[in-house]
């Protein structure tokens, strides 16, 4: 095994510090965009898609660029991996031609197997069992748009899927307050990471009352079968984000959802470009924050 750089795979592995370090930074890169700041000029981020994706791949696409390097699309159906090549000889050949690897999978175990066996930076694009990446971008919008989130009020409504248990992490990191509503057996299974500041129930109202943020992310994500889609809807009634359920926040909170957006399930149509909406921006962010992880990782 060959492990001698580092990943950014969970939030967990980075300091509180460093996380900040990098929210601090996309945000910087944000506000004095330079053409002449090229830190990775000759340098190729590989990109591995085992899903589709809009943001994450246009923002590290993008970002790449903007930085001076350049970034190379990789399907499964276009390379050996998806023809019985290993994870592990993928790795260790990406590892000879290109400077980092950016992989979204459905399984954290084939991303961990992935990295053990990199040479270059491994940046975890999604798996099933969290987003860090996005939450980078959510924490700088909120920055950008409140100052810092430390003790503010967070609720997260809707299913326990990776979002939700990348608002756990995220919660314990950046130091607010997590107030988690999901149906009953759409939880997440963090049971042993639940603090004083971090409530799980499933009671969307309660969850709501006087939070800062309001976040929500889709019924019926990438990981899971189209054929559950019709129960789901049925379980997660009640758990929709709209202007009526905002109006039990904070006056001034925000509302975040990751995308794409699943209109009339997780979310009203009014909602989503509602004046308390940042979605807009919070994608947006995903290109800034990925530069700033970039940046770190890669120059
Ligand atoms: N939020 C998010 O990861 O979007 P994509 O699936 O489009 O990358």
């Amino acid at each position: 095994m060959t492990q001698v750089c580092r990943h950014f795979l969970n939030l967990l592995d980075w300091q509180p510090d460093e996380l900040k370090g990098l929210i601090a930074r996309a945000i910087e890169l944000k506000k004095q965009p330079s053409p002449d700041h090229r830190p990775l000029a000759g340098k190729t981020l590989a990109m591995l898609f085992e899903q589709a994706s809009t943001r994450t791949r246009v923002g590290f696409e993008a970002g790449m660029n903007q930085l001076g390097g350049a970034a190379v699309f990789l399907s499964p159906q276009d390379v050996h991996l998806g023809r019985g090549e290993s994870i592990e000889h993928t790795a260790k050949v990406l590892s000879e031609m290109v400077d980092g690897v950016m992989i979204r999978t459905p399984s954290y175990d084939r991303l961990k197997l992935f990295a053990q066996n990199s040479r270059v930076p491994v940046i975890n694009g999604m798996t099933s069992l969290n987003h860090p990446c996005q939450l980078l971008a959510d924490i700088q919008t909120y920055w950008e748009l409140r100052g810092d989130i430390a003790g503010a009020k967070v609720a997260f409504l809707g299913d326990g899927h990776n979002m939700c248990r990348s608002y756990v992490r995220a919660a314990r990191q950046f130091g607010f307050q997590l107030h988690i509503a999901c149906p009953s057996g759409y939880e997440p299974d963090l049971a042993s990471e639940l603090t004083s500041s971090i409530i799980l129930g499933n009671d969307p109202k309660s969850a709501v009352a006087n939070a800062d943020l309001v976040v929500t992310d889709v019924w019926t994500s990438l990981a899971h079968d189209e054929s559950e889609k019709s129960s789901r809807i049925k379980a997660f009634l009640g758990y929709q984000v709209t202007p009526a359920v905002m109006s039990e926040a904070s006056g001034d909170a925000l509302f975040m959802h990751c995308l794409p957006a699943h209109v009339g399930e997780e979310v009203s149509a009014d909602m989503l470009d509602h004046p308390q909406s940042v979605v807009w921006t919070e994608a947006g962010n995903r290109l800034h924050s990925q530069k700033a992880l970039l940046e770190r990782l890669l120059a």
